[in-house]
């Protein structure tokens, strides 16, 4: 992140937001020498510290802080784009704890049984910037589809299509990949079609608006951000300082 703007904060803060403990905990350990910041025990975790330049040793190991998390996950289908469900398990049963501290979120959602490129961050503004409507920040999918795509879906959807709910598509882009035909006979249809907006179950529903069922469906860019296709489905990792930039973020120090 950028340095403008930056404050020294309290040394237990600084290690509670990263999951090192609570502020009661945090006492009783620094009260051991467990706390060295810049070469100097810390007994008193109240002391404020700049945690991008300071270095804070925790139990002999530099810590690295950060405010924000920029995660990749290559969703898989049976979970919730959520951070919490009732019944289903959602994306961040996917993460490791040490995520979990930073309180990340789906940027969107994909439906339960989409899969695909899904960003997590605690970053609210880079949400914001991604989502908004006003924005047409375009998405890419791949799709399998029963029925023969052609050339004239191809136009409609240029045109904008009406959803079941009187709603009018923006232009959309579709590219036909092939067609295969299954064993019960139906001809099945391999697409990426990108949209500009990200209405409820947009994709599924565009083709409906032209006879046709999607049964396949994965997300595969948002914005300049592509998933990554060395990763495995139902992993995840942090982006690198090349994606953040596409997204308009830099690595934190
Ligand atoms: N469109 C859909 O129909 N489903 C998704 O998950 C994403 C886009």
């Amino acid at each position: 992140m950028s340095t403008k703007g930056r404050t020294t904060q309290r040394l237990d803060k600084v290690l509670s937001n990263l999951g090192f403990g609570s502020r009661a905990e945090l006492k009783k350990m620094a009260k051991q020498g467990s706390i060295v910041v810049n070469g100097t025990m810390m007994k008193d975790p109240g002391k404020h510290v700049d945690p991008y330049t300071d270095i804070i040793e925790f139990e002999g190991e530099t810590i690295q802080y950060r405010e924000y998390v920029y995660i990749m996950l290559h969703k898989p289908p049976g979970v919730v784009s959520a951070t919490e469900d009732l019944r289903d398990r959602t994306v961040l049963d996917l993460l490791d704890k040490d995520y979990l501290v930073f309180e990340p979120f789906p940027v969107g959602r994909l439906d339960k049984d989409t899969e695909g490129l899904l960003l997590l961050t605690n970053d609210g503004k880079l949400a914001h910037e991604l989502l908004s409507p006003r924005k047409h920040i375009p998405k890419t999918y791949e799709a399998i589809v029963e029925g023969r795509v052609g050339e004239e879906d191809a136009r409609l959807f240029a045109a904008g299509v009406t959803l079941d709910d009187g709603y009018a598509t923006m232009p959309a882009e579709l590219v036909i990949h092939s067609h295969e035909e299954r064993d019960d006979g139906v001809i099945l249809s391999r697409i990426s079609l990108t949209i500009h907006e990200g209405k409820f179950h947009q994709v599924k529903r565009m083709f409906e608006a032209v006879g046709k069922k999607v049964v396949y469906l994965k997300r595969v860019s948002m914005g300049e951000l592509r998933l990554d296709k060395s990763l495995k489905i139902g992993t995840y990792r942090e982006l690198t300082e090349e994606e953040l930039a596409l997204i308009g973020r830099t690595a934190s120090l």
